[in-house]
């Protein structure tokens, strides 16, 4: 497990990145420049998942958040883009495992969250869901393993006009370092498939 495809690392894929670099893997980095943009009617991945040579796992850190968002464009963003691009790297590398990352709240029901994140982390319900449906099905048919991660507060949003207070903890802040450890567990414990850890501080349970 040491070809590794990096789909829109971000803040927190480039932290990671740095760790497994260290750590003699390989890491091809799919940026928003070669896939394009989620939001576009444009948006079609195909070609750029072609020129990928090798991946034994994928890793989904691209993700969208906004506040008071419209649930189409949270929806688009968050899973629609991802599924397209999941489904034509699955189909390049059928055995390739498959790793999305949700949101620590996924868990909670929307009405008892703020009104202005309920269409972001109802788009990462739906990846959750589809995440589990994935593995079922990809497992069956090739063996691929599908999981995710669930942060809880890691860093603040990048852009200033949608920042939030990160929510209560029950142990420090979960740091990029906590991410990379996750990361290495799921892409190495081949029985683990439909699973989704949560590298929270125990906000999931507050
Ligand atoms: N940060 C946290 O504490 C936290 C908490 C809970 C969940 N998460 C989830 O964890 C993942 C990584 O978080 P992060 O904070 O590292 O994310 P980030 O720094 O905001 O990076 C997001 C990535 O998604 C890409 N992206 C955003 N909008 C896009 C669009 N419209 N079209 C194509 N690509 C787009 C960005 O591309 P560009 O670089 O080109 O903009 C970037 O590569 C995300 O899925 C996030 O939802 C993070």
């Amino acid at each position: 497990m040491k070809r590794l495809v990096f789909v829109g690392p971000g803040r927190i894929g480039e932290a990671v990145r740095a760790s497994f670099e260290s750590e003699d893997y390989t890491i091809t980095v799919l940026s928003r420049r070669e896939y394009g943009d989620f939001l576009s009617p444009a948006f079609a991945p195909e070609a750029a998942v072609t020129t990928l040579t090798a991946c034994d796992a994928v890793i989904f850190f691209a993700g969208l958040f906004e506040l008071n968002a419209p649930e189409a464009r949270m929806e688009q963003a968050n899973c629609g883009a991802i599924r397209r691009l999941a489904e034509a790297i699955h189909a390049r590398f059928p055995q390739a495992q498959v790793i999305t990352f949700l949101d620590a709240r996924i868990h909670r029901t929307l009405e008892s969250l703020p009104e202005a994140v309920r269409a972001y982390v109802k788009s990462k319900q739906t990846l959750a869901r589809w995440t589990l449906e994935a593995a079922v099905d990809w497992g069956k048919r090739t063996g691929a393993r599908v999981n995710a991660i669930a942060p809880g507060p890691v860093l603040p949003p990048p852009n200033k006009q949608h920042s939030e207070k990160a929510g209560d903890c029950l142990t420090p802040r979960p740091t990029p370092a906590d991410v990379a450890a996750a990361l290495k567990f799921l892409l190495h414990t081949p029985s683990v498939t439909g699973q989704v850890l949560y590298v929270a501080a125990g906000q999931q349970l507050l």
